[in-house]
């Protein structure tokens, strides 16, 4: 493999990214089914994956990315949609499409190719509907047996751009109509979505739900996590990482093992972990070494390793609970084998109350939400030695 710098959360080039093959396999078998939802904290990796299907499709599927960052309102989602498509309807030769059509009929003209309504004009009450369904059928009618996946990056941040420039029942209803072309037997043929999220789609359904609204599709998609990497590809990333950087290791494979081990294998640490030994003088990276970097970066207070928004997100996941969850993952950090439910209901008593039911609600979020591990015998964990490391530090 080739040397690589560091670069935590910077784009990367799709060569700099390794391992995933078991990942995408298991997503492109997935598609043939049904939609994805490929759902990680941030920076675990989410935007590579779908760099990677990108780069390399599977035979027989068209692979079209749309990144939802700038999306602040259903018109822009339904005009990203159209000039994301359009440039691939040329591919199977047909002169009338609906959307064009559509476009044409509101003054639409040619910007860069694409038909678009000016900024400014008024657009009827729902443009983007049709618009976003016009363009899918259009697709799905010229495409014949061709099948297509539309990568839909940063879903949730979108759907929270979209509840704070409008309201609840627009994200709502952006959902709606974008399960309904999944589920619809015309646009649902040989045409799939992945969707990406940060900010837990599922708190962002939840609060949708709490809020009077009836999720009928994009929960039901079918959730794939990001794990760790497999962890020959962590080595190998840390060695790459320990050439690229050119830092000194007595033997480089411990080295290796241990950035790999420190970061929990997650790519994001390695590439961060990595860089930090490099602005070190002398550019050691024994394992001693290593272990100390982590502990400067979690004692950092720029926040290098991003881990601050798994404490202040509680505020917004767990509104009612908030006393007891910080409780309870306090009590997981400081302990140094993992807990039974005993042990975590004698010690939070006071917090959640003596019913065990909550408390069992209260460790199944926090086991969806990373921050906890449930092992084989019912014992809790933290998912994450290097969060786990950050959290006992008692940060604030
Ligand atoms: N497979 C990989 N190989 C090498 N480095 C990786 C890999 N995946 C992620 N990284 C590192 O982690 C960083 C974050 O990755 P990426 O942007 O894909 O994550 P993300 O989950 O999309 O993050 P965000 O939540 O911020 O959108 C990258 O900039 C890179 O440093
Ligand atoms: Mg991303």
């Amino acid at each position: 493999m080739p040397p690589r710098r560091a670069k935590p959360g910077a784009l990367l080039d799709v060569d700099e990214i390794c391992g995933r093959d078991k990942l995408i396999e298991e997503m492109w078998e997935t598609l043939e089914q049904q939609s994805v939802r490929l759902e990680a904290e941030k920076r675990t990796g989410k935007s590579s994956i779908l760099q990677l299907m990108a780069a390399n499709p599977k035979p027989g599927w068209l692979v079209v990315s749309l990144g939802l960052l700038d999306v602040h309102s259903p018109d822009e989602l339904a005009d990203a949609v159209y000039a994301k498509l359009y440039p691939h309807f040329g591919r199977w030769g047909r002169a009338k499409f609906k959307a064009r059509e559509f476009l044409t009929s509101l003054g639409g003209t040619e910007v860069g190719g694409v038909l678009k309504v000016p900024d400014g004009a008024t657009r009827p009450k729902g443009y983007w509907k049709t618009l976003l369904k016009h363009t899918i059928q259009d697709l799905v009618e010229c495409k014949g047996e061709e099948k297509v996946v539309l990568l839909f990056d940063e879903v949730s941040l979108m759907l929270q751009n979209l509840i704070l420039r409008s309201d609840e029942n627009t994200a709502m209803e952006v959902l709606d109509v974008l399960s309904h072309l999944r589920k619809d037997p015309q646009t649902g043929r040989g045409f799939r979505m992945v969707l990406t999220g940060s900010i837990g789609l599922p708190h962002v359904i939840a609060r949708l739900k709490t809020a009077g609204f009836a999720d009928q599709g994009v929960s039901a998609m079918e959730s794939i996590p990001v794990p760790a990497l497999d962890a020959a590809d962590a080595v190998q990333l840390a060695t790459d990482l320990i050439d690229g950087e050119a830092l000194v290791a007595a033997d480089k494979a411990k080295s290796a093992a241990a950035l790999a081990d420190v970061s929990d294998r997650i790519p994001f640490y390695t590439h961060r972990v990595a860089k930090w030994l490099a602005g070190r003088p002398g550019k050691n990276a024994d394992p001693a070494v290593v272990d100390r970097a982590v502990g400067e970066l979690l004692a950092d207070e720029q926040d290098l390793l991003e881990l601050r928004h798994f404490r202040s997100r509680i505020d917004n996941y767990y509104p009612d609970d908030k006393a007891a969850v910080v409780a309870i993952l306090d009590m997981v950090a400081r302990a140094d084998t993992p807990l039974g439910l005993d042990e975590i209901a004698a010690a939070i008593n006071t917090a959640v109350g003596p019913e065990s039911g909550k408390l069992k609600d209260l460790l199944r979020l926090l086991v969806l939400d990373h921050y906890l591990a449930r092992d084989g015998d019912s014992r809790y964990r933290f998912r994450y030695s290097l969060l786990k490391r950050w959290w006992r530090s008692d940060p604030l």
